[in-house]
């Protein structure tokens, strides 16, 4: 049995999700319980200012992140917090992927504002992570699609739980996470880069 309110979700614009229903106190509750999921939006990195979330509320996202759906328990997601040293290697390899799109032998070469735009990428935001993805091709039980919804699942619960404790963030990828170098700071053989995530609180201009 299931409520069909008419739309659809994957493919309707965001404004048709907000149907204006009569609001009784039951349906107020249910709103406000849901506040994270029903109100989340991206806010970009550079938009993202301190505080972001600390090392127990870290723990908490990325506890939400891995209790997921995961057909076979296999785990395909893994979410690596960034430290200081690895945004500089996120720099460094930032710089690597601008040289190679540009075909110049070395970072070196690069534009000094190129240069300056692409280390930013690494240290934007308080809060850094790479969602890396190890899909298993040789499993007869579950295939890559069932995995890498998973990894959605896991990227969706974690923004999520990043709303409910009053946080924003975005999901970026590009190009640059297919780059050797990038992908080489936070994934182990055989994973992928899916992405990174920004988090922080929104600055109040925007
Ligand atoms: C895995 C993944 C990677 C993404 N990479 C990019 C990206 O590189 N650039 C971009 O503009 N949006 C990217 N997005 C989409 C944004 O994170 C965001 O969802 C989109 O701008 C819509 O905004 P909203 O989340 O407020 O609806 C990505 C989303 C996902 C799930």
């Amino acid at each position: 049995m299931g409520v069909d309110l008419g739309m659809d979700v994957g493919l309707a614009p965001k404004t048709r999700a907000s149907v204006d229903l009569p609001l009784d106190p039951a349906e107020c509750e249910a709103r406000a319980k849901l506040a994270p999921w029903l109100a989340r939006q991206s806010t970009g990195p550079r938009r993202l200012m301190a505080p972001g979330p600390d090392a127990q509320e870290l723990a908490l996202l990325l506890q939400a992140a891995s209790n997921v759906s995961d057909h076979g328990r296999l785990r395909p997601c893994r979410i690596v917090v960034a430290d200081g040293v690895q945004r500089e290697h996120y720099a460094a390899a930032f710089l690597q992927y601008a040289a190679s799109t540009r075909g110049l032998a070395s970072p070196e070469l690069l534009e000094p504002d190129v240069r300056d735009n692409e280390r930013a990428k690494a240290f934007n935001a308080p809060c850094l992570l790479s969602v890396a993805v190890r899909i298993a091709t040789d499993n007869p039980e579950v295939p890559p699609h069932e995995q890498w919804m998973s990894a959605g699942a896991s990227l969706g619960a974690l923004l999520g739980a990043a709303t409910a404790l009053g946080y924003a963030g975005k999901a970026l990828s590009g190009a640059r996470v297919h780059h050797p170098a990038v992908r080489s700071v936070a994934c182990r053989d055989g994973e992928l880069l899916a992405c990174f995530v920004y988090l922080g609180s929104k600055s109040s201009n925007c």
